[in-house]
């Protein structure tokens, strides 16, 4: 019997690749523009680092983490996540000793053993974004800016930026307080998941899906009701230079997040086509994670974007595929040799050229040519070969000329 992949983890196939490789491609070229450096970091890290980030109540570190121990016994777990490997990195190699201000993005898979659905899988793709060491709120704009930025450069326009403040320690656990005393009074129409968590993550309850959840919550109270004079000052400021930038947002009081590293800006781009998973990007303000991990007091912000999120919702045909230029059909074995070696110095030359390797006639050599999509093909036999001219078919209209053999690569580049 065949072995199947892994529940929720998908290959990505050739045909589908391209719109892989335009995205990234996208993103290194506008976060470039704004100063943003690539970082890399393991799949795997102690799994301590996501515990202590994210938080022991969280449905990540309670239920979704792929935690194993490895030979030595010692508990290590697949990234569910990027923040928290990129500050553990920046501790690590001491990245804030030599510039107290970082911006980085990473591309990578990440894993959570969630229920897999349309848009949500085991394993999945994040491009994200984290700018290291500035508390102004000029930065959260950009960083919002960038994202704006990065969805039109890639054509996707139906989203939309829903914004909210999360306080911080200073104003939060009163709010938080509020919050429960709230919440006892209407435990009963709750589900059963927020019943058990309206103590140990109240927050949460605000953003649960059930319908019950939401009815009972409408005149809940809402974080930004109840910021301190800083927090409250910090997200003013961050909608004025958002309309500065014309960057359009709705402020959505009851978005909370599910990781607990979040303080004051926190975001979701979202959109009504892809069902209950409506998220494609995702992020927010975590001063004080790095220094939780043992790092410098350095504050920090950031988002995530779901790869397979975002090619659900393009249009496939925006991106070529890597079609040949130049398809050669050859008919007899001096012509084949011919065809094979001026193949090989065309692809050296880096034009995109491929051939026949299975011996077949002519009409199935031509078949292959417009299946692969070639714009070109050129056609050599023994007499092509004596005259050193060939036949150049464009394969869009079928329109021949002819042309010397030794002139096809000046012609191509
Ligand atoms: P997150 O909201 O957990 O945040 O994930 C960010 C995005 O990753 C989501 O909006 C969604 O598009 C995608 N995503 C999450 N889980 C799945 C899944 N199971 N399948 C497919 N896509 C998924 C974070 O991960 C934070 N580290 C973001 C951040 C960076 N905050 C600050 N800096």
């Amino acid at each position: 019997m065949s072995i199947s992949g892994i529940k929720g983890m998908n290959d990505v196939l050739p045909d589908a690749v391209g719109v892989w490789q335009f995205l990234e491609r996208s993103a290194r070229e506008v976060f470039g523009t704004y100063g943003f450096a690539e970082i890399r970091t393991p799949v795997l890290e102690k799994t301590e680092l996501f515990c202590r980030s994210i938080g022991e109540t969280t449905d990540i570190v309670e239920k979704e983490m792929y935690t194993f121990a490895d030979k030595s016994g010692n508990s290590m777990t697949l990234r569910p996540e990027g923040t928290a490997p990129v500050m553990r990195s920046i501790i690590q190699n001491r990245l804030a000793a030599q510039d107290p201000v970082a911006k980085l993005f990473y591309i990578g898979p990440m894993f959570r053993y969630e229920r897999p659905q349309k848009g949500r899988y085991r394993q999945f793709y994040q491009i994200g974004v984290e700018a290291i060491g500035v508390e102004d709120p000029k930065i959260d704009a950009q960083i919002l800016m960038m994202l704006h930025h990065f969805f039109n450069r890639i054509g996707i326009n139906a989203v939309s930026l829903e914004i909210n403040s999360l306080g911080c320690p200073a104003c939060r656990p009163d709010y938080r307080r509020q919050l429960i005393q709230y919440l006892e009074q209407r435990l009963e129409p709750l589900c059963s998941e927020c019943q058990r968590r309206y103590q140990t993550n109240p927050l949460r309850v605000l953003d649960c899906k059930v319908e019950s959840c939401r009815a009972a919550t409408t005149d809940a109270p809402a974080v930004v009701e109840h910021l301190c004079g800083e927090c409250d000052q910090h997200f003013s400021q961050v909608r004025h230079y958002l309309d500065l930038l014309k960057v359009p947002y709705t402020v959505n009081v009851r978005m909370v997040r599910g990781l607990d590293y979040y303080v004051r800006t926190t975001f979701e781009l979202v959109t009504d086509q892809l069902g209950s998973q409506n998220a494609v990007a995702a992020g927010g303000r975590y001063d004080g994670l790095i220094e939780s991990l043992g790092g410098p007091a350095l504050p920090g912000i950031g988002f995530a974007i779901g790869l397979e999120r975002l090619v659900l919702m393009l249009d496939q045909d925006v991106v070529s595929t890597a079609a040949p230029e130049l398809f050669i059909a050859a008919l007899g074995d001096a012509a084949v040799e011919q065809a094979f070696i001026l193949m090989s110095q065309l692809q050296v030359q880096g034009v995109r050229a491929d051939m026949d390797f299975q011996g077949k006639s002519l009409k199935a050599q031509m078949r292959r040519a417009d299946k692969l999509g070639a714009v070109h093909t050129l056609i050599i036999g023994d007499d092509e070969l004596r005259s050193g001219q060939a036949q150049l078919k464009k394969m869009a209209d079928g329109s021949q000329t002819s042309v010397r053999l030794d002139a096809l690569l000046d012609l191509l580049t």
